[in-house]
Parts: C-alpha cells; structure tokens; sequence
C-alpha cells in the first residue's frame, strides 16, 4: 500500500506533492513524508499522522523545492514513528520512497550493516537507500544504481528515489507495485496512481513490471526487465477526480452510498437493452469466450469477494454453470483444480489488490480457458493482464470502506450471469428478467435510501453495543457478511454473519439482549425457513432487527424492529438490501465518533500480501 507521488519541475512542487498525497491518502495514512532538493541540498520533513499533519509542517517550515518525492504511509514493517515514515535517507544525499515489502531485508539490512552503514528505522524500505548509496559510491549513474539496486531486491516494490548529487533527476522501479508516469511540458511527475497527478497532467505512461526508468524534467528513459530501453505508450487520461470533493455530504462514504444509483445506471448504460444484456461489455472475444464456459473460479478479496459470493449462488441458479469462489490469498498459495472450460474471474474495486493480482497472474499458469476481471479501474494491472474485463464505472471511491464499488460490481455480475446462460442453454427468459431486473434497479436503489431516517433512529441501539449478528439465508448470507464487515470497518464494533440456518450450530449459544441481530429478510422462497431461524432467536431473548420486504409480515414488536423495504425482483434484492446495511454502520460509526472515510489500520488499496 502507501502512496507515492514524484515531481521535478521548474517550479516549487512542495504544493504539487501535497495535494498529490491528499488524493492517495486512501492507501495509507498513518504518517506521511516528503524529500525536497534546494539550494540548502536535499531537505526532508516527516509527521505521524495523516497528510495534514505534514501540511502544516510545511507550512511552518516553508520548506520547498524544484524536486521532490513524497509518502504517506500504511505501516507494514516497523510502527507508526516519525522515523519509520517514509523517505529514507542514506548518508545525507539520497532520498527514497517505497510501497511494497521486500522480503529479504533482513539479509539486506545485515550486509549494508557490515559495510557500515546505520539504520535509523525498523523498515524493509531503508535497505534500498543503503543499497542505493552503496552502488552510488562506485561511480555509476543513478540510473545504473538503481538497476543494480534491483537485482539484489526480493519482494515487490514500486519505489522513487533521488540523490542531491543528480539535481532534478529521479529514477524509479516498478515491480509489484503500480507506478505511473505523468508527462508535463517541462516537468515530469511520478505516483502510484494517476488520481494523484490530475491537477498537473492527463498524459500518462504506464510503467510495466520489471521497469526502471529516468525521470528529469524534459526526458523520461525506460529499460524492461531485460535492461533493454523500451517505450511506453502515453495514454490520455478522461478521468475525473471527484472535483466536488464530498459536496453536500459530510463524509466520502455517505457521498458514495447516495451515488449509488447514478453510479449503477452508468455500470448499465449501453450494456442492457430491452430483454438483452450486450456481451460486449466484457470485451470483444466475449462471445466465443463465453460460448465454452462449463465453470467459474472467481477470486477476490474483502468486499469484491462479498461480490463474488453472491455470484456463485447466481450462476449455478441462473446461468447453469458451476461456480467457485475463494478468497486471493488462500487461492494464490494451494494446488487448486482446473476444471475443462474454467473461466477464471477476478473482482476488484481497484484492480491493483496484490493478492487478487498475483492470484490471476498464477491462474494464467495454471490451464484456464480465459480469464476476466471485474474492475473499476480502467488502467489498472488486472485490467490490463486478464483477456477480458468489465469495467463498472462506479467513479472514484474514495471512503476505505467500499459502497458503490460492491453494487456495480454486482450489477455487472449479473450481467455475466445472463451472458453465460445465453450460451449455456439457459431459457431466453431469464436473461430477460434480468434485463429487466437491471433496468429498475436504479430506481430500487433510489427507494431503499429514502430509509435513511429510519435507520438513522436506530442506529442509536447499536452505538454502546460491543457484538452483532448479522443473518441471511441463500444470496442474502454474502450481503449479511458484507454488512457486518460494513460495521466492523468503521464502526469498531465485533460483527459476525452466518448463514441463517446455522445459527443452531453454534451461534445461538451467544444470544442474548446485549448482541442485536440483524436479518436480511426479502421475500423469496426461503422466507419461512428464516422466520424459523428469527423465532430461534426470539426463543433465547435476542433483540432484531429486520429488515424485511413489506409482503413478507414480519411485524415489529418489544423484541423486533421491522424496517420495511419495497418489494423487488429476488434477483437484485441481495443489491438493494445492501444499502440499508451501509447506513446503519455509517450511523452507528458517526455516533461512535470514528473516522468514517479513513477507519483505524485500514487502506483502500492493499497492494501489498
Ligand atoms: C481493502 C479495502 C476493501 C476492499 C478490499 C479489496 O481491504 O479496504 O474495501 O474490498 O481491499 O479491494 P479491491 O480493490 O480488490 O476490491
């Protein structure tokens, strides 16, 4: 994780860094740093805590320059320090900032030791400065410093250095981390996502893995994994950084949950029409692709696995073919079977989460048919690595916990789903249901957040609680999951789901009044088995909270409180059901007085294992 962001320019780029590292607070923020080259040499300045603690350091110190990389921090190796934030500097002259984790510091760290060099921080990063200085001394190129740099390196980086003896130069490796370059006209700039570098520049190049590059400020010089030099193509940019920032709403989260039905009439939009999903929408080999598809492994992580979940009861009830779904980081590390005609799907909001990554990267290995990605994000590793991708359009999502991400992921999962029932002799039918599910979802998802008062009310109940249950039965489990990872996140409080029918097996043993329950209850064919399950629970005392399709008759009384929903298609209920969730912890977590947008440990992007 942590974001990175470069720049070497005629002008000051103290404020071009800033508000770069502003924008990447989402991978981290735990301290941030920033390295600045001046007559004064190279100057470096370092705060725990978020960005704006750097901002006003700045301030105070008026410190600036033509050059510079800047930081802000998820902690991996070493706490949350001033000394662990990040550039490293070695011996004085050169600056490095890294995201990834190399895996054989230790060895690194015992060897520059040797050599006599003094480690100030507990991190894998400042290895690299060391190194970096080590090779320096032997009178090579920065460049060429680098280069050999990342021979010695295991592990994954995308790191930016620079050395007061090459003025205005700065040199960068890509390797399991995404790096970007931002083109200017007489200044250059880096990040680790283009988000950071809108405001200067909408022309990019994207660094492949194994790059190492210079960047000064009229050249940018590239050489691939095999030291020779290369070109890369520079690509317009037409994204918008939400400019708005989070408008009338006071958190980024709360702005994203109400952006959910635009956000998911633009996953849709030229993609369903009348009783058809187009195919296309999953890339121009789709069709013959999908025409061979017998199974589905989808992988993913957090709330993109929530997704995939969700899916696999889809696919096997609508779309006849069988489907499994795994978490990344226990996919990537077992001996998994290939069934013949597997399709391989990965789903990410970012499209850059190292584990998901590395799991399709391994699935391209391992005999897939094809592979296909479900992101957001147009330029990003997954996106450009699988053989097909759907692109959800969600805009940027900035909060940590992920909303309109998950629903327009799911609305285009059930675009896959129709898709893969069309050729695999699925009656016609149900692909136009679910066209015709797709086309009111919108207004379903404009209904369910006229609840939010409701919800708001009681959210109150929840705030001095330590423990909740959340339960679903069929496709809504996944959502009871989603929704207790929902209040974890960001409301701190302990959050469990389970599958309703298993309450017997275990969980019951917990209930009491001080752990409220909450049950996703749309009408469909399981109603009167979890009616079942919710008199389980009424039977030991337990207070719930439902929320429940009006046709369904659950009636609120002194142990349940009914929050009704209207009545929709069983096929998007586990998307609509999934909104009143979001604003109970968004309100539970405004209560509590958490940090909303950026909750304690966690980032948005994890580009590292
Ligand atoms: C992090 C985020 C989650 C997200 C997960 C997977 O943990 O905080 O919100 O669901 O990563 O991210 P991805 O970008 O692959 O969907």
């Amino acid at each position: 994780m942590c974001g990175i962001v470069g720049a070497t320019a005629e002008r000051r780029v103290a404020g071009i860094l800033l508000e770069g590292l502003r924008r990447l607070e989402y991978r981290g923020y735990d301290s941030a740093g920033m390295a600045l080259a001046s007559e004064q040499g190279l100057q470096q300045i370092r705060r725990v805590g978020k960005v704006q603690a750097l901002a006003d350091a700045l301030d105070e110190t008026g410190i600036n320059g033509k050059s510079g990389i800047a930081h802000t921090r998820w902690a991996t190796h070493g706490g949350v320090t001033e000394a662990n934030a990040h550039p490293h500097f070695s011996n004085g002259t050169l600056a490095v900032v890294h995201n990834g984790i190399i895996e054989n510091h230790e060895t690194l760290r015992r060897k520059l030791q040797g050599l006599g060099y003094e480690f100030l921080s507990q991190t894998d990063t400042e290895v690299i400065s060391h190194l970096m200085h080590h090779e320096l001394e032997k009178g090579v190129s920065l460049l060429d410093a680098l280069k050999a740099t990342v021979k010695q390196l295991e592990g994954a980086y995308g790191t930016v250095i620079m050395d007061k003896r090459y003025p205005g130069e700065l040199v960068v490796a890509r390797s399991g981390s995404p790096l970007v370059i931002g083109l200017g006209i007489g200044e250059n700039f880096i990040a680790s996502d283009q988000l950071a570098l809108l405001p200067v520049t909408r022309e990019f190049m994207y660094l492949e893995e194994g790059d190492v590059a210079s960047v000064t400020r009229d050249a940018v010089t590239i050489f691939d994994v095999d030291g020779q030099e290369v070109t890369r193509e520079v690509v317009t940019s037409d994204l918008q950084y939400d400019a708005g920032g989070k408008g009338e709403y006071r958190h980024y989260m709360l702005k994203e949950i109400h952006e959910q039905p635009f956000a998911v009439r633009n996953t849709l939009e030229g993609r369903v029409n009348g009783d058809k999903v187009l195919v296309n929408a999953f890339g121009e080999e789709a069709e013959a692709i999908f025409k061979d598809v017998k199974h589905v492994q989808i992988v993913a992580c957090g709330t993109s696995y929530h997704a995939g979940m969700v899916a696999r009861y889809w696919l096997e009830q609508y779309a006849g073919v069988s489907c499994n779904v795994e978490i990344a980081s226990e996919f990537r590390y077992r001996k998994s079977h290939v069934f013949p005609g597997s399709l391989l799907v990965t789903i990410s909001q970012s499209g850059e989460t190292a584990d998901t990554l590395a799991a399709l990267r391994l699935a391209k290995t391992l005999g897939y048919r094809s592979t296909l990605t479900i992101c957001n994000v147009a330029t990003s590793s997954m996106v450009r690595e699988s053989d097909l991708s759907f692109l959800t359009r969600a805009g940027a999502e900035i909060g940590v916990a992920s909303t309109k991400a998950f629903t327009t992921q799911l609305a285009g999962l059930l675009m896959l789903v129709a898709a893969l029932g069309r050729y695999n002799g699925v009656d016609r039918d149900v692909e136009a249901r679910i066209a015709h599910a797709l086309s009111t979802l919108p207004n379903h998802l404009e209904a369910a957040l006229k609840i939010t008062q409701e919800i708001e009310a009681l959210a109150e109940e929840f705030a001095d609680k330590e423990h909740s249950l959340f339960l679903g039965r069929g496709e809504q489990y996944p959502i009871a999951m989603e929704g207790a990872l929902k209040l974890k996140e960001i409301s701190y409080i302990h959050a469990e789901a389970y599958a309703a029918g298993e309450l017997k097996h275990g969980p019951l043993a917990l209930i009491d009044a001080e752990m409220p329950v909450i049950v996703v209850a749309p009408n469909n064919e399981l109603l009167e088995k979890l009616k079942s399950n919710v008199e389980e629970v009424r039977a030991r005392g337990g207070i719930m909270y439902v929320f429940a399709d009006r046709d369904a008759e659950f009636a609120s009384d002194e142990t349940m409180r009914v929050i009704n929903l209207d009545h929709v298609d069983e096929l998007v209920a586990p998307i609509v059901y999934t909104l009143p969730l979001q604003l109970l912890s968004y309100y539970v977590a405004i209560i509590k007085g958490t940090d909303v947008d950026q909750p304690r440990n966690l980032a948005k992007s994890v580009t590292v294992e």
